[in-house]
């Protein structure tokens, strides 16, 4: 069967198909329906069902004979160490990290925060939560302590793991002091924190509720898997919304599994034994769900990469990774491989490995630009499948089904929905619009399995962000179309989510720290293009009456800010001071007006706008 009739046969039977592919793993108790609803109204997959995702991940492969199997090749050029770790090894030090989790008083449904670098421990800290049914959240290394303390007083973790230091290229990023700062900050108490001391950087512990990574490495006790219902949370991972606020994006257990262990073979074509990588970081999705779980849960090798596309050492980083591990299907984002280019743009550095292992390249996490498409696909030789998904769905929406049937490539879309998204264009008042024209993406419910079924303690925000907008549908917050033959073109979001280097940041969160500068009025940030991280934010700052103050000193204090506060990652490096900024009559910044002028595209005063001198300045300020 092709992609068409599997695609038919999900939207037409959900139940039975997704019940069929429910057998791809080991149930405590297997669920015998496949879809129910929640006391939200919320549709959910397996809910009768028992297992362990830790487990399934791990544990049986060992048990069907796969004990030396390589489950995890740890890379690190920042630092020089790489290790592998078979399937027998990673079980044994999960179980033995899940038994010290235990001895730390974790359990089910106990949340354990986890901010720490691309280091092997911290793949084995999040299966150990697995393994014990406890909930993980893993806190991106580039986020500042605010971000921090906003994530541990919503998840109130009992234990928060940490590492001494993370390595950016060639510089050494402590976290302790992060760590400090962010627990002053929050309200939950009696956190207990374990520190992972790396080589490079010795941290003396004296201060009372902190242990040494030893507790987890060498705990007396190991722990076996605790069944947990399908419907349980596995993780939350906190995503940017459009206010200060990220949102805790709440992912299952069984609906997860399913989906993510048929994605390997339906979406990406790998088999158990095949070696799979993707080049993100396990702060995000991309890392979650495709450099922890789905490849573990196939039974393949995953790749863990400490280190960057470029500078470590050179342009040829990902090749001489691919080359050395045997790697099958290479996943990274579009900005990578444009930080690569600049570098390298003949493609020498691949010429110069053997690549034969290679067979396709995905791409996702922002809009694969046709010139990085072009080129990669040139320069490798091989297909390079973009694919569009987001943290909430926690798998691909759209893709080429590389593993059902490889479609017709067109530039600038993500191909076609997945089987179990039924995907809509709507309009202002929720009508589907007909192939061609642009409007709101929406995914008709129900959602498929590992979709998120609500925000963590936060049913409401779930509701009114996602599903109140248009009823009997989830808004995915992107706008695009669908062409004549059903191809998804995705244009960017609709809302105050900008993408930058493949990080998703919320401009509203960015203008609430740039606001808080005692000599800022007010301000807008906008996402403006950038030719390597596809946007940048851009800050236009209002002063206050009567506040003196020089440009330059100005934008180095709000640089220095959103660093401290959101985190280097944001790389907020511009703030213009601008007399006013434009508004409508009702008083709503014109930031759609402002991009495109930013952007050097076409505009035109809007008719709904104040006072039109504002935008004028700007444009004039910007040179457009
Ligand atoms: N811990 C601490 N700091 C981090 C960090 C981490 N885990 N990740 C990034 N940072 C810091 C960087 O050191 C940098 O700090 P600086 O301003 O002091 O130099 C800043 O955050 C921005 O980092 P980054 O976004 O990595 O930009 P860069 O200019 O250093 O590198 C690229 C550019 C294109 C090479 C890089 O952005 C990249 O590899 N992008 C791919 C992203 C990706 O895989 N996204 C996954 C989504 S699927
Ligand atoms: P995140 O939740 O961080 O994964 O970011 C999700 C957002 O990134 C989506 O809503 C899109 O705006 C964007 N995005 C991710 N992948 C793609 C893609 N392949 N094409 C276009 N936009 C993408």
């Amino acid at each position: 069967m092709g992609y068409t009739d599997i695609y038919n046969e999900a939207r037409d039977n959900p139940e039975r198909f997704w019940l069929e592919r429910s057998q791809l793993l080991d149930w405590y108790v297997a669920p015998r329906q496949a879809l129910s609803v929640d006391e939200n109204a919320m549709e959910r997959w397996f809910a009768e069902g028992v297992l362990n995702t830790c487990y399934n991940a791990v544990d049986r492969h060992v048990a069907a004979g796969r004990g030396q199997q390589p489950a995890i090749h740890y890379d690190s050029p920042v630092t020089g160490a790489s290790e592998t770790i078979t399937y027998g090894e990673l079980q044994n030090r999960v179980a033995v990290a899940a038994g010290g989790l235990r001895g730390l008083g974790v359990g089910k449904g106990d949340r354990v925060v986890i901010y720490m670098p691309m280091v092997p421990e911290a793949v084995i800290a999040m299966l150990a939560c697995a393994r014990l049914g406890a909930v993980h959240s893993v806190v991106f290394g580039g986020f500042a302590a605010a971000e921090l303390a906003v994530r541990l007083n919503d998840a109130a973790p009992k234990v928060l793991l940490t590492a001494t230091c993370g390595i950016e290229a060639t510089k050494t990023v402590e976290y302790m002091p992060i760590v400090a700062e962010a627990l002053a900050l929050t309200s939950v108490t009696d956190i207990h924190v374990v520190v992972l001391q790396r080589p490079q950087l010795d941290w003396v512990l004296t201060e009372p509720g902190y242990s040494s990574w030893q507790v987890l490495s060498e705990a007396p006790a190991a722990a076996d898997c605790v069944p947990v219902a399908a419907t349980d949370p596995l993780y939350i991972l906190y995503t940017s919304g459009t206010t200060g606020k990220p949102k805790g994006v709440v992912r299952d257990n069984g609906g997860h599994a399913v989906a993510l262990a048929w994605s390997m073979s339906a979406v990406y074509d790998t088999a158990p034994g095949e070696v799979f990588w993707a080049a993100s970081d396990i702060g995000w999705v991309v890392g979650h769900s495709y450099i922890v779980y789905a490849p573990l849960l196939m039974g393949c090798t995953t790749v863990l990469y400490e280190g960057k596309p470029v500078n470590t050492p050179d342009a040829g980083a990902f090749w001489r990774v691919v080359s050395d591990y045997r790697v099958k299907v290479l996943f990274a984002a579009p900005t990578a491989f444009r930080a690569i280019r600049k570098e390298d743009p003949t493609g020498a550095q691949f010429a110069a490995y053997d690549l034969d292992c290679l067979e396709t390249l995905f791409l996702a996490g922002e809009r694969l630009d046709p010139p990085t498409l072009e080129w990669l696909g040139r320069i490798t030789g091989r297909p390079v499948i973009d694919h569009w998904w987001q943290t909430e769905t926690g798998w691909a929406i759209a893709s080429n089904p590389l593993g059902l049937e490889l479609l017709p490539v067109k530039a600038g879309s993500a191909t076609r929905p997945l089987p179990g998204y039924d995907v809509a264009i709507l309009d202002a008042q929720g009508r589907s619009l007909p192939a061609g024209e642009q409007g709101a993406v929406a995914i008709r419910r129900p959602l498929p399995p590992a979709c998120l079924p609500t925000l963590w303690q936060d049913h409401v925000r779930f509701d009114a962000d996602y599903l109140a907008p248009y009823p009997g549908f989830y808004l995915t917050g992107d706008g695009g179309y669908l062409d004549s033959e059903g191809y998804l073109f995705i244009m960017g979001r609709t809302d105050d989510v900008i993408n930058v280097a493949g990080h998703r940041l919320s401009t509203g969160e960015l203008e609430e720290v740039v606001a808080g500068h005692p000599a800022v009025a007010e301000c807008a940030v906008i996402g403006i293009a950038d030719a390597l991280k596809g946007q940048l934010p851009l800050g236009l700052v209002v002063l206050k009456d009567g506040v003196e103050y020089t440009p330059d000193v100005l934008e180095a204090d709000l640089i220095a800010r959103v660093r401290s506060t959101v985190g280097p990652v944001a790389a907020f490096n511009r703030a213009l001071v601008v007399a006013r900024l434009p508004k409508t009559r009702s008083g709503k910044i014109l930031r759609s007006t402002l991009r495109r002028i930013a952007d050097g595209e076409d505009w035109s005063i809007p008719s709904t706008i104040e006072e039109p001198a504002a935008l004028e300045e700007i444009a004039k300020l910007l040179g457009s």
